[in-house]
Parts: C-alpha cells; sequence; structure tokens
C-alpha cells in the first residue's frame, strides 16, 4: 500500500468532540430528539417457549384511558419481506422463544403503553421445547459456514500423532448479554410517504436497507438518523425487532411520531447475546514445547429461526505454528432467542480454552507460559500460509512482562488471607476494513466539513474522523467539522468488526485525496469533493491482525474464595494509534469486559422456563468500579503499511481478547484449582 499519511493531528490525544454535549445532557438519543406529541409503543412477549397463541384478547388494555391501539399477528400489517425470521414480527402466531414479541400497545404515554401490555389476555398452545445446551444434543449439526464466511472445519496434517505431552481438556464459556447503557430505542415517523427513524444503531445505513427491504419501500423513502450513541457492543450492529415493530406502529398512526424503548428485562430476549460455548482442546508437544498438533471442537447453540454462527475456533487456526491441526463447529438448534455479535465474537470465546490450555501445557512441560508462546511463534500464517502484515505477538508478551513485573513470579504465594497468583495470556483480534463506505469533503468561511454516515458508540469517530482528514488535507485538525450518523450523508459501513476507522478512515482520505487534487491547498467556498473507500485491500497478499498480550494477578480470599484481580495490565500492537486518549479507552474497556466475563457476567438459563432468570442488572452482574483495581493498557509502536493510510488497525474488541484465560491462569497459579468453566465464581474453589 502507498501513501501512508503524515502524522501530525494522528497520534494527538484530543479530548472527545461529543464530551461536552453528552455531559450537559443536550447530545440527542434515539429517543430524545423532540417531537411533537409522540406515541409510546410497548411490547407483549410470550410467556412460553415454543407453541403459537391461539387467541389474544385486548379488551382490558383497550379499555385504559390512554391506549390508543393494540397491533397483534391478527391485525398487523403484512411485511413485504419475512426471509429473516427475527424481523418478521407480528406475522404470524407461531412462538419459537419465549419472549417473542406476540402484540404491541400504542397509547399516548409510556406508563400507559406498559400498564396495557400486561393486561393483554393470550391463549396459548405449547410443544414440547429445548432450550438448554448439552454437548451431547442429539440434533447437532454442522452448518454450512461460520461468521463472517469461514469452513466450520477444517484439517490438516496427520491428528493421530503421538506427542510426549498432551493436554486433552473441556472448557466452558457461559451465555453473555449486551448491556449497552442505553438500551434499544427507536423512534418512527411515517409522513407524506417517507419512514424516519431514529435509532440506536451501530449502523444507519443498514438499518435503511433492512428496513426498506422489510416494508417493501424504496430506500430513499427512508431516512435513520443516529448521531449519538450510548454503547452497543455489537448488539446495535444489526437492527432487530424494536425497529420492525416501531416502524409499524408508526405507518398506522401517520404524521404522528411513535417511541420504542426496550427495557432492560427485554433486552435479554429481544437483542441479541453471545453463545455459550462448550471447546474441547486438545494440544501434543514435544519435551521442548513444540505444538505437533491442535485440536479444537466446539458445541454452541443458534435459534430455531435464524442461524448464527460463531466463529469460536477460527483464531485457533491461525495462533500458533502446529503442523497438525484440527478444529470444528458444531450447533444446537435451540428454542432460544436469536444469538448475535458481541464484543469480538469468535475470537472473545475462542481464546478463552485455547489460552487456558497452553497454560496448562506450560504447567506439564515445566516451562514458562510465555516461553511456550515464544517457542510456537509461526513464521507464517499456519492455516493460509500468507506473511503477517505485522505480527508483534512476543514483543507483547515480553514488553508486557517487564512492565508487569513477570520475571518475579515463581508459584503463588500467600500474603495474609490472600492466595496471590498471575497468569498471562495472548489475544488476537483480525484487522481488515469493510469495502463501501464514502465521504464527502465540502469547504466554506475557511473551515472543512467532513461527512459520512459513520456511527459513535461513544468510542471516538467524532473525534479521530477530523484527524484523520485534517492529515489528508494537511490543514489543521481545528479546522475540520464532522457530520456523521444519517443516511443522508454518504454510505457507511457498520461501526463493527472493529473496522469503522479504517474503512471510514480510507474513505475521507481518498476524499481529501480527491479534493487536493481538484482545488489544490486554496479552496473556495462551496467547493467539494466525494470518494469511497479504495476496493482493493491487501487481503490476498497478508493475513492481517492485531495482537497483545494480558497480565493479570489475582488474589483469591483463602477462606472465602473471593477473587480479586489486583492487576490486569495489557500490551497491545494495534497499529498506528490514531488518538491515545480514545484508543486507551477502547482497551481498558475491553479488558473491563473481560474481567467481568471471567469472573461475574453470566446469563442463568432455566431450562424448565427458557428464559433467562437473571435479565436485569441487579442480578446479571457487570463488573463495577470496585472490581476493577490497578488496569493499565499500552502498546508497541507499530506501523502497520499494508491496511489502510492511517497504518492502524481495529481496537475495539481486541482488549476483551485473552483477558478471561489470564484470569483463570492467574487463579489457578495462585490456589492450584484450574476453572475451566466461566465464570470463576466462589463456589468452584471451595
Ligand atoms: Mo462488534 S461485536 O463487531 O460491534
Amino acid at each position: 500500500m502507498t501513501g501512508l499519511l503524515e502524522p501530525r493531528a494522528i497520534g494527538r490525544g484530543l479530548t472527545r468532540r461529543d464530551g461536552p454535549a453528552k455531559v450537559t445532557g443536550t447530545a440527542p438519543y434515539a429517543y430524545e430528539h423532540p417531537v411533537e406529541a409522540p406515541l409510546y409503543c410497548h411490547p407483549v412477549q410470550a410467556s412460553i417457549a415454543r407453541g403459537r397463541c391461539l387467541r389474544i384478547s385486548g379488551v382490558e388494555a383497550e379499555a385504559l384511558d390512554g391506549v390508543r391501539a393494540l397491533i397483534t399477528p391478527f391485525t398487523a400489517e403484512r411485511l413485504a419481506d419475512t426471509d429473516d425470521a427475527e424481523l418478521a414480527v407480528l406475522q404470524d402466531c407461531e412462538i419459537p422463544f419465549r419472549g417473542r414479541v406476540i402484540g404491541l400497545v400504542l397509547a399516548e404515554s409510556s406508563e400507559t403503553a406498559r400498564h396495557a401490555a400486561e393486561l393483554v389476555d393470550v391463549e396459548y398452545e405449547t410443544d414440547p421445547f429445548a432450550a438448554e445446551l448439552i454437548v451431547d444434543d442429539p440434533g447437532l449439526y454442522q452448518p454450512e459456514k461460520v461468521n463472517p464466511n469461514f469452513p466450520t472445519d477444517t484439517s490438516e496434517g496427520d491428528l493421530d500423532t503421538a506427542s510426549a505431552v498432551t493436554v486433552d481438556q473441556t472448557y466452558t464459556t457461559a451465555m453473555y448479554h449486551n448491556n449497552p447503557l442505553e438500551p434499544h430505542t427507536t423512534m418512527a415517523l411515517w409522513d407524506d410517504g417517507v419512514l424516519t427513524l431514529w435509532d440506536s444503531t451501530q449502523s444507519v445505513h443498514s438499518v435503511r436497507s433492512t428496513v426498506a427491504k422489510t416494508f417493501g419501500l424504496p430506500a430513499d423513502r427512508v431516512r435513520v438518523i443516529c448521531p449519538y450513541l450510548g454503547g452497543g457492543f455489537g448488539s446495535k450492529g444489526m437492527p432487530h425487532a424494536n425497529v420492525v415493530l416501531a416502524a409499524l406502529a408508526a405507518r398506522t398512526v401517520p404524521g404522528r411520531p411513535v417511541k420504542l424503548a426496550l427495557t432492560r428485562q427485554q433486552m435479554f430476549s429481544l437483542a441479541g447475546y453471545r453463545t455459550p460455548t462448550i471447546q474441547r482442546v486438545r494440544l501434543g508437544a514435544d519435551r521442548d514445547g513444540r505444538l505437533e498438533s491442535l485440536r479444537m471442537d466446539v458445541v454452541e447453540q443458534t435459534s430455531r429461526i435464524k442461524e448464527f454462527a460463531e466463529q469460536t475456533a477460527a483464531p485457533a487456526r491461525m495462533m500458533y505454528a502446529a503442523r497438525n491441526r484440527s478444529t470444528s463447529h458444531r450447533l444446537a438448534r435451540l428454542d432460544v432467542p436469536v444469538p448475535s455479535w458481541m464484543r469480538a465474537p469468535g475470537e472473545c470465546p475462542g481464546m478463552f480454552g485455547p489460552e487456558a490450555a497452553m497454560d496448562e501445557l506450560a504447567e506439564a512441560l515445566g516451562v514458562d507460559p510465555i516461553d511456550l508462546r515464544v517457542r510456537n511463534e509461526p513464521e507464517r500464517d499456519p492455516e493460509t500460509g500468507l506473511p503477517f502484515s505485522s505480527r508483534h505477538l512476543v514483543e507483547c508478551l515480553r514488553t508486557g512482562a517487564e512492565r508487569f513485573g513477570w520475571s518475579s513470579r515463581r508459584g503463588g504465594r500467600r500474603d495474609g488471607p490472600w492466595l496471590v497468583g498471575s497468569g498471562v495470556a495472548a489475544s488476537v483480534y483480525p484487522a481488515k476494513r469493510m469495502p463501501g463506505s464514502s465521504a464527502t469533503i465540502r469547504f466554506g468561511k475557511g473551515r472543512y466539513a467532513v461527512e459520512i454516515g459513520a456511527a459513535d458508540l461513544g468510542t471516538g469517530a467524532w473525534t479521530i474522523l477530523p484527524q484523520i482528514a485534517a492529515d489528508a488535507l494537511d490543514v489543521p485538525v481545528d479546522s475540520v467539522d464532522i457530520r456523521i450518523g444519517d443516511t443522508d450523508l454518504p454510505q457507511a459501513t457498520v461501526a463493527g468488526g472493529s473496522t469503522g476507522t479504517a474503512s471510514w478512515g480510507s474513505a475521507v482520505v481518498a476524499a481529501a485525496e480527491v479534493f487536493r487534487d481538484k482545488y489544490g491547498t486554496d479552496p473556495g467556498d462551496g467547493d467539494e469533493a466525494q470518494a469511497g473507500t479504495p476496493k482493493k485491500p491487501a487481503d490476498k497478499q497478508y493475513s492481517m491482525y492485531g495482537f497483545g498480550a494480558q497480565f493479570a494477578e489475582v488474589r483469591v480470599d483463602a477462606d472465602t474464595g473471593e477473587v480479586r484481580v489486583s492487576r490486569l495490565h495489557g500490551t497491545f500492537a494495534v497499529g498506528r494509534i490514531v488518538n491515545p486518549v480514545t484508543a486507551r479507552s477502547q482497551l481498558l474497556g475491553g479488558m473491563t469486559m473481560g474481567l467481568s466475563m471471567a469472573l461475574h457476567e453470566n446469563s442463568v438459563l432455566d431450562p424448565r422456563f427458557g428464559h433467562v432468570v437473571n435479565h436485569d442488572l441487579a442480578e446479571y452482574h457487570i463488573a463495577t468500579n470496585a472490581d476493577v483495581e490497578d488496569l493499565r493498557a499500552d502498546w508497541l509502536d507499530e506501523t502497520d503499511p499494508h491496511l489502510n493510510p492511517m497504518g492502524s488497525k481495529g481496537i475495539g474488541e481486541i482488549g476483551i481478547v485473552g483477558t478471561a484465560a489470564a484470569i483463570a491462569n492467574a487463579v489457578h497459579q495462585a490456589t492450584g484449582v484450574r476453572v475451566r468453566d466461566l465464570p470463576i465464581t466462589l463456589d468452584k474453589l471451595l
């Protein structure tokens, strides 16, 4: 790739441009956009896991003052496209999982809508169902592909080789639910043949294309607006049922805006979640710790109505140099809500088993777990044979070890009531950019404006896109304005897969180049240029990933089994850092979420009823400030010339990868107990 930007604004720790609006409460989130006389929606959800509703009575509900309508499968508009069964709500009476929406109340206030929804009377016919993932489910099947488009199974070499040292263990990760602060909300207005959606989304353009298709509308009749959002972690990467419900409701009351906000509890069945996984990992090594074979077999779940096949074994294919390798994925099709994206789908759960197994192998061999990883560092991507565009895992391990003080680590120790231990794990995440974004640069009154329909999850797009534009135009960053989050702006790909900055940034640079070619360095008012992300990334020539090393020190109370993570340090090699302030937040946020996954989060399914019983923030535990002690993220000075003009790699997800394994490995060193089933709760240590 030619033409890396000269970093001037890039690399500066500028604070968030959207910060003042957010902290003063003036940033309009989807639900808060000021409108006249809105109506409010509240979904009615099925209370059985499988079957159908025979009769829905709204007599009591509709008698409430302020109730405008009850929309049911018997009365709802027929959608033009029902291929996506998750989105085809209120189209038939079938119930594929507990929590499926079977009715929608419209009322003058949100309280009335909610009250009325509780009064709706439903008569069901129930069918037998299965909602619990079990390793020997007789219905396990091999999907055609795993996300986004990988083979489900791979096999290379001779897997029956007998090795001097082996590990053969099964690890499990729990079901986890995305819990952004801002719930999934949509405000919809059907006016004059145009549907406007203020939606909390990671991609205004994918909401537009999905809604247009679902309702049979031309895309230019749908506008989606989302300048700010309060997190998503992937759950707002593709539209869920709430968007369709709001649009259905709006179309019954033309000219009147309707608002729909999922409650926290509703988010546990309507907004996606991370599938639980069962991972059998088998490693075989020679006495020097060189891997001879590596096998990973994954069992996970999908829903009856829509396949979501998480690529859990994908990272095992490229991490270490093992001549003989095999991986597989098998899915159980259950009567459960549809799993979806949650921060680092694939890599996050998929680096737990293998990185814990590497620790077990190091112990069996009597070698340092860092040395074991260094001995198995591949020269090329073991799966594709391609060279890495840049791979500094070994440097991350070594530098991180020094910063963490790893060399002083020899066995667990006791400190008063605490058993103290430390652990390490590797981290990885693909560094990609997506084709299909474009950007416009305009000039007027001495200022530049960058326009692109990108989304800022809270991660920094508002701030870093002007930095990129400033360097591409060779102008001061404070002469650059930015507009994002609207389908009236140029097309942008999803804020997902850690591809936002690379994809949108490339489009911004391309537009800046066209602008400079057209107008030189002295543009006039009204000058503008548009360009898209160049089509040819280096995918076919290089294997492209960010890497990292996670170090954890834990203290386990010898009497109660309580685990505290007293130190968690990550060192990453993730290309050039566009903004160290927003980048550090991303990495720390990911690591905190990994700590939370290791010790706290767990969606507890009651197999008798098919629903998650701890479906609120009182009972679904997420790490709080008090759970996080000494947390640090830093990075190596890396610039990858093959990916994009910024030399950057995505950083939104890598922070969560490997964290749980580092903590589990530290817990083992402290206590001698190997917990292979997340989360590590105290009952597993006593
Ligand atoms: Mo991320 S799970 O790709 O938003």
